[in-house]
């Protein structure tokens, strides 16, 4: 059996990470490499100490399975220059790791969960010890219900032994070892989400045609404006109602997710926290001339240790201003700032839920091609 043990939060933060966190980055990208055959979304072991350290608005846990004698009361330091580093161990003894995210600001029913083993000592039960010293440390946080993703290539199940989302839209493949993990656990699919990649740069002439379009439908009351890094004082109160709404104006299927609460303070924290963890981002809105609000949003983030990567994060379309080709406008935007901003970006990567025509639509027509899918799991502990 492994020892469980909690890394402990480092205190100073740039900080150098140390052998567990260089553990748990290793597990975690082997994971990826293992399914998707790429690391793109694996971040390296400085970004994952940085984003760790950052405990202001979620509570973050991430729980190691060791081959090797447990620290000092149960934690083992997370910086290099912590006291007891050095003594301790080796990246190697890290067979396991759970993360958990526990937000803080609201939905304090819920703790999400990331669960992952070194492939050498799989069927062994490093997981299981892993959930059980996590769903002790869900339920001690006064938690009851546990969300988790789970990543999977794109090809198709080919037995037909499938556990199909309860939206109608998308499928996941029962004997996958994270499926089955899962089930095993007693959580159920909630939702499948698709996976996809636009190959860049997209030719500069086609970006300009689908703005120009875009912008000629929805009219003259509407305007882009773009911001990179760093929200521009103007925008950080409306940046806070597109977050808030972001949080429940897309398709949640049966997961139990409430509204966010976003105030200023925690739109320049978030870019604070990016720009910590090594990534920049590139933004594009649309104001609403007569009202001066902001109506929808897409962010791109550019996380700096790969150039060549892009992932595309939130992208939403107030509910008022839905129709107007205002999602694809943003989108044509952003890509044309991210051509300036990095033009090296080769890949971005996006992800959909299965059931959200209307954004699938607009990725389709920009030439995003499916690359694999998610599952969303829930499990309400009793
Ligand atoms: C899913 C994963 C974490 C399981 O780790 P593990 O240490 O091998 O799991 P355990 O040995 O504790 O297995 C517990 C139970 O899960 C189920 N299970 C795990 N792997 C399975 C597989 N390949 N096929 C079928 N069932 C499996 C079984 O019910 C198993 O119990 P059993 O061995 O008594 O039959 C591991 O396969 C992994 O890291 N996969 C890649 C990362 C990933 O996809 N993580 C999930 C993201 S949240």
């Amino acid at each position: 059996m492994p020892t469980i043990v909690e890394l402990a939060v480092p205190h100073l933060v740039p900080a150098v990470p140390g052998w567990a966190v260089r553990g748990w980055a290793d597990v975690s990208r082997a994971a990826l490499v293992e399914v998707l055959g790429h690391d793109d979304f694996a971040d390296p072991p400085a970004a994952s100490l940085a984003a760790y350290a950052n405990q202001k608005h979620t509570r973050k846990a991430v729980l190691l399975a060791l081959s090797g004698p447990a620290g000092a009361g149960g934690t083992v330091p997370a910086a290099a220059d912590d006291p007891g580093d050095a003594a301790a161990g080796d990246p190697a003894d890290v067979l396991g790791y759970a993360r958990l995210d526990l937000p803080l600001d609201d939905n304090r029913h819920l703790a999400w969960i990331e669960i992952a083993v070194r492939a050498a000592v799989r069927r062994q039960g490093v997981a299981t010890a892993l959930w059980a010293a996590a769903e002790e440390r869900v339920r001690r946080a006064g938690r009851d219900v546990v969300t988790a993703w789970t990543v999977h290539g794109s090809e198709r199940p080919a037995d037909g032994d499938v556990v199909r989302a309860p939206t109608g839209a998308g499928e996941v493949r029962r004997r996958d070892p994270a499926a089955s993990f899962a089930l095993a656990r007693g959580f159920a699919l909630e939702q499948v989400e698709r996976h996809s990649t636009l190959a860049l740069p997209v030719a500069g002439d086609r970006l300009a045609a689908w703005r120009s379009g875009a912008q000629a439908q929805a009219g003259p009351d509407y305007r882009i404006v773009q911001w990179v890094d760093r929200t521009p004082d103007r925008w950080v109160t409306a940046s806070a109602e597109l977050q808030r709404r972001m949080s429940v104006d897309v398709p949640l299927a049966g997961l139990d997710v409430h509204e966010e609460v976003w105030d200023e303070a925690r739109v320049r924290d978030a870019d604070v926290a990016r720009a910590r963890a090594g990534s920049r981002y590139v933004l594009s809105a649309v104001e609403h001339l007569a009202t001066g609000s902001l109506v929808a949003f897409t962010q791109i983030d550019l996380p700096q240790d790969r150039p060549t990567v892009a992932l595309q994060d939130n992208t939403l379309v107030h509910g008022d201003h839905r129709g107007r080709r205002l999602g694809l406008l943003v989108k044509a935007a952003n890509l044309e700032l991210l051509a300036r901003v990095q033009p090296e970006v080769r890949r971005l990567h996006t992800w959909n839920a299965a059931e959200n025509r209307h954004m699938l639509a607009i990725n389709e027509l920009m030439g995003f091609r499916t690359a694999g899918t998610e599952g969303s799991w829930q499990l309400r502990l009793t």
